[in-house]
């Protein structure tokens, strides 16, 4: 049993990119465990507190180090990732060299109402994933564009066709997490 750990980079009620991330989910094998990991509450990281962390820092980083793999989504903001998301992963990352990141394997998945995908968020977040030791799943890219269109009101993915390839891409990174 593969233990994921899913992050969503948006907090918006009928995200888009929630519905990306829920589809891929739904593609994982049933004796997965999946956890959302919960971003929105956070405070900001300060390295003040690398040598006393708030308890929500604490928790975060043990949920997070308790994961095998993870699967982040992200929408793109004026060209990159929303802060939410930086902040999570700043957090987890100290203080510096106890990163609970560090050597898992990571699936980045991104969207846009745009008919771009939301690369560059994608590639944003693969620099920081990077730098970050995570074994990141390469190919193939996850670049969902134009979600509007393929998604109903709530923000779930309804276009077959997508859902077939997201479905796809999980599988293959299952695959790739227990190769690890
Ligand atoms: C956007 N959006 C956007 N889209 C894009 O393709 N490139 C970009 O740089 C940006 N920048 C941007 C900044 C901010 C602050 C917002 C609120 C939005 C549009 C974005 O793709 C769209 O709002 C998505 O629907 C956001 O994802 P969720 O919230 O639906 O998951």
């Amino acid at each position: 049993m593969t233990k994921y750990g899913v992050l969503i980079g948006s907090l918006r009620e009928n995200s888009f990119t929630a519905g990306v991330a829920h589809s891929l989910v739904k593609g994982l094998p049933a004796d997965a465990e999946v956890t959302y990991l919960e971003i929105a509450n956070l405070p900001f990281y300060n390295q003040d507190f690398d040598a006393d962390s708030p308890a929500s820092y604490k928790a975060f980083r043990e949920l997070v180090a308790a994961q095998d793999a993870f699967i982040i989504a992200t929408p793109e903001y004026n060209r990159s990732i929303p802060a939410v998301l930086k902040n999570a992963l700043d957090i987890a990352s100290r203080p510096w060299g106890e990163s609970v990141w560090d050597g898992k394997p990571v699936l980045p998945a991104s969207q846009s109402t745009s008919g771009m995908g939301g690369m560059l968020a994608n590639h944003t977040l693969r620099q920081t994933l990077e730098f970050l030791n995570m074994k990141i799943m390469t190919q193939p890219e996850l670049y969902i564009g134009n979600t509007p269109n393929l998604s109903d009101d709530q923000g779930n993915i309804t276009n077959e066709d997508t859902n077939k390839f997201l479905a796809g891409v999980v599988k293959q990174f299952d695959a790739f997490v227990k190769n690890h």
